[in-house]
């Protein structure tokens, strides 16, 4: 037998049972953010190497290990320009709004987005290489006001699927000037212990830092627990800003708790950051992967890009963990309203013109393509779980009418062979 080519590790094939519950997810999302006043863009999934470097930062893991980069010539060549999957999609979203021109003085939009995302992760439960995220952006709003109104907006998202214990955690990163402090203070106290924390961390310790607060490791963690936390060092605004988006939620009714440590993986946060985590336990739920919606701050990230000076905030939801979840509650795909068993070239016909019509009155009708016996075609009536049956053979045909039967009871009622008279019965 030829050997079969399978699917990159970590990129899922979704049959017809899991974008049955994808759907309805994708669909609350546009939903939700269009009532938020959000537009949809879309973006390409290949962006140059350097908006990643650049935007996400080069010391974080999605970008020095995580991403699928080569390089994009003229047609026929290697050579060129470093391009890679992207592997989120705020930087790739800010990037087309300073291109086309959308954060002139004074503007503020609203945008959202949903597609794949590619990351060369260690592929576990809840963590794939090709994900999806639907993401949402403010650009032009400093205020707290948007902090919380995003939030809401995430949060009204995830309530209306009903996925079960979700929390909301928060933080503030503080902003260029009083994060610096706290930084040097953590690196001096991680410092004294040094030889305790992993060898990823030892090296974060010169790279990336805050990173270190976030790793597994439980000796780590040990250690992260007696290092400092930035609430004590942020700086007045950033402070008041914190207190006054706190206060905003505790006004529209959002729950949350204060977390010091979350500090996310992404370089470009500024002030206020947050993770939505799934407390769903056992079988159905998310393990370690359990953050579904995470997002943040970030005003410097718009200039950096060599836009305006211009404040965001913004946040994304992993659809693929949100599928899992919803999977524990997934139900049947309803079948068929009416499945059509003909008998006889004639009749064969019949059914088709008949289902044509039917379809066409948006009526979802079924057939057994394969043709067979009537005993068989019933079967496969039985197995699709079609409502209704339809039997047309010679008599039918010469007399017009047939017999239309309900499965769940068995109930018959004699109907003519006519596209609307079937419609209004079924
Ligand atoms: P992130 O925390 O890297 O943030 O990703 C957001 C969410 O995407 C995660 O909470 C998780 O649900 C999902 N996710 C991330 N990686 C994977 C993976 N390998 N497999 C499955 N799901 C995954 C961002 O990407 C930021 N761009 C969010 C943001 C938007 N901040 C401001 N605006």
């Amino acid at each position: 037998m030829t050997e079969k080519i399978t699917a990159v590790k970590g990129m899922n094939d979704l049959l017809p049972d899991a974008t049955a519950l994808w759907r309805p997810i994708e669909t609350c999302a546009r939903e939700t953010l269009t009532s938020f006043g959000f537009g949809e863009v879309r973006t390409p999934i290949l962006e140059k190497t350097a908006l990643f470097v650049r935007g996400v930062g080069e010391a974080t893991d999605i970008v020095g290990k995580e991403m699928y980069t080569f390089e994009d010539g003229a047609t026929g060549t290697r050579a060129g320009t470093l391009v890679s999957l992207r592997p989120e999609g705020t930087a790739p979203a800010v990037r087309a709004a300073i291109e086309h021109n959308q954060l002139a003085q004074g503007a503020l939009v609203r945008w959202f987005y949903l597609g794949p995302m590619f990351r060369r992760e260690r592929q576990q439960r809840g963590r794939y290489r090709q994900f999806f995220q639907v993401g949402a952006e403010i650009y032009g709003a400093a205020t707290p006001q948007a902090d919380a109104e995003l939030i809401d907006a995430a949060q009204a998202f995830l309530s209306r699927l009903d996925l079960g214990a979700i929390t909301l955690e928060l933080n503030s990163l503080g902003d260029s000037d009083c994060r610096p402090r706290y930084v040097a203070a953590l690196i001096d106290a991680l410092k004294e212990r040094a030889g305790d924390l992993c060898p990823e961390c030892q090296r974060r310790l010169e790279t990336n830092p805050l990173r270190v607060l976030d790793c597994k490791n439980a000796q780590c963690q040990a250690v992260c627990a007696s290092a400092p936390t930035i609430d004590s060092f942020l700086c007045d605004p950033c402070r008041d800003h914190f207190a006054r988006v706190r206060q905003l939620l505790d006004a529209i009714g959002i729950a949350y708790t204060v977390n010091p440590r979350i500090v996310r993986g992404l370089d470009y946060y500024t002030r206020t950051v947050f993770e939505f985590v799934s407390h769903e336990t056992g079988e159905g739920g998310l393990g370690s992967q359990s953050t579904v919606c995470a997002g943040g701050r970030y005003d410097g990230l718009i200039q950096s890009l060599g836009g305006p000076a211009t404040p965001a905030v913004g946040f994304a939801a992993g659809l693929d963990r949100l599928a899992l979840l919803a999977a524990r509650r997934a139900q049947a795909i309803p079948g068929p309203e009416l499945f059509i068993a003909p008998m006889g070239e004639a009749a064969i016909l019949k059914a088709l013109q008949l289902a044509a019509a039917l379809r066409r009155r948006g009526v979802f009708v079924d057939q057994d393509l394969r043709g067979g016996g009537l005993k068989s075609q019933l079967r496969r009536a039985d197995k699709v779980g079609a409502r209704f049956t339809l039997v047309i053979g010679d008599s039918e045909l010469d007399s017009g009418k047939a017999a239309l039967k309900r499965m769940a009871d068995g109930e018959t009622r004699e109907i003519s062979l006519d596209a609307d008279a079937i419609a209004a019965a079924l």
